[in-house]
């Protein structure tokens, strides 16, 4: 089986800025540079063959153009209490489209997706559970410190299925396909 999942890569010079700025933060686990993602869809464990019929249905979509992104604030996900800590993503019309676009790919080729609510983020930290009040609070200090005056741009390129290797070390993720997006409108 494979633990795939679909999302936009990163540049490297958004993923050094927010590892950076990852480091100070004064608990939890920073996420590795080079597994810094923009997550479209996450399928969980899937067959060898199921993610075959998959990246053939998405090299079938109508690439849409490529769009900007802005990483725009910093917020908690994963509940109560939080699980991670990541960049937030200023809503943005097409990344809802390309997020539809891949979902009908994903249940052409038979498969679901394993969260159906769409809050794009950028995973930065991965939080210690259960997390004491205290550690909230300072990470809650770190946020006030930082949330204001962070800001990162980039212009997405393609989206990538991956496969995630769960290592005792932490997860490794492999892209097993990339899938370009079109010329921006207008280019
Ligand atoms: P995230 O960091 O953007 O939330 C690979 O495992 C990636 O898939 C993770 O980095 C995580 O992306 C996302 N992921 C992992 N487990 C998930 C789950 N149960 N539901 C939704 N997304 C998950």
């Amino acid at each position: 089986m494979i633990r795939a999942f679909l999302a936009l890569p990163l540049p490297a010079e958004t993923r050094e800025g927010l590892a950076r700025l990852a480091v100070q933060a004064p608990l939890g686990r920073p996420v590795p540079v080079e597994n810094m993602h923009l997550t479209l869809a996450f399928l969980g464990d899937i067959r060898p063959d199921a993610a075959l019929d998959l990246a053939e249905a998405l090299a079938e979509i109508d690439p849409p153009p490529r769009f900007d992104i802005r990483l725009d604030g910093l917020a908690f996900f994963g509940g109560q209490p939080p699980g991670v800590l990541a960049a937030t993503v200023r809503p943005e019309p097409a990344l809802g489209a390309l997020r539809d676009a891949v979902l009908r790919a994903v249940r052409a080729a038979g498969l679901t997706v394993r969260r159906q609510r769409f809050r794009p983020h950028v995973t930065l930290l991965r939080l210690p559970r259960p997390l004491r009040a205290e550690d909230e609070a300072a990470l809650a200090r770190f946020m006030g410190k930082h949330a204001g005056g962070f800001a990162s741009e980039f212009t997405t390129g393609e989206f990538c299925l991956y496969s995630s290797i769960l290592r005792p070390e932490g997860a490794r993720h492999e892209e097993l396909a990339m899938f370009p997006l079109a010329a921006p409108l207008g280019a």
